[in-house]
């Protein structure tokens, strides 16, 4: 099976180029599914869902996503405090919150948007009592999704709130990739010595880059492995950078 793990496209401020080209890639190398770890606008404008709705209906296959912190009003406080998801709902009318389950793979992805704060994140003790029962099948791949960076990666933002309580529950439960965005900087690390791994996706299409390149990851997974490839934007396409590979 293979999984595309996309974020942050930011549509109002994205390459148009990009989003091109990585539609190109996703008819030669036919997906299975692909997740989407939130930001998929810059401003949370009705032109920019429109436009990200429009993205993920010309992709050839499944796609689950939950929203980011640019997915709900900066500037609008009253729509931020009052009604943060309206858009996100009405016009890509997604839900907040997903689940998924086939014969390799258990996902749930929550909304760890918080309206209260600019930038900063959160899960709610609910989304990690859900985390700390959702997953008890160790035959599955199990993938946990939301927004926020749980570590601190280089000098960028602090990691979201409650992610040291969420990182004690993943050693219990048989978690084994943590997909998460936001900080347009792409990393690939355990948490512990194997599982979960976290692979904080760059971004897709945002012309604002903490990495100096545009990037995207695919999971290929069977029963036992895991390879998980990292794709960057150079020279007018999406090329293989980097290559992770681990078993169960
Ligand atoms: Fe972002």
């Amino acid at each position: 099976m293979k999984i595309l793990h996309i974020s942050d496209l930011h549509f109002g401020y994205h390459d148009e180029h990009l989003i091109q080209n990585f539609k190109k890639f996703t008819r030669i190398e036919n997906p299975d599914l692909i997740i989407i770890t939130g930001d998929l606008t810059h401003r949370a404008k009705t032109d920019q869902f429109e436009d990200a709705k429009e993205f993920i209906k010309d992709l050839p296959c499944k796609t689950l996503c939950i929203p980011g912190n640019h997915d709900v009003p900066l500037y609008r406080v009253d729509k931020r405090l009052f009604s943060p998801f309206s858009k996100y709902k009405n016009i890509m009318n997604l839900p907040k919150e997903i689940s998924f389950e086939n014969d390799l793979v258990n996902l749930i992805g929550l909304n760890s948007v918080n309206p209260r704060s600019v930038k900063k994140g959160k899960l709610t003790s609910l989304q990690l009592e859900r985390i700390d029962n959702y997953f008890s099948n160790e035959n599955k791949w199990n993938i946990l999704m939301f927004h926020h960076n749980i570590s601190k990666i280089e000098d960028l933002h602090n990691p979201l709130h409650s992610s040291k309580d969420l990182i004690e529950i993943a050693k219990d439960r048989p978690i084994h990739i943590i997909c998460t965005g936001h900080l347009h900087y792409s990393h690939v690390t355990p948490i512990d010595e194997k599982f979960p791994i976290i692979a904080h996706a760059g971004s897709l299409s945002c012309k604002r880059k903490n990495d100096n390149y545009n990037s995207f990851f695919s999971f290929d997974v069977d029963l036992k492995n895991l390879k998980i490839t990292k794709h960057i934007y150079k020279e007018d396409n999406f090329i293989k950078d980097a290559y992770w590979e681990f078993s169960k």
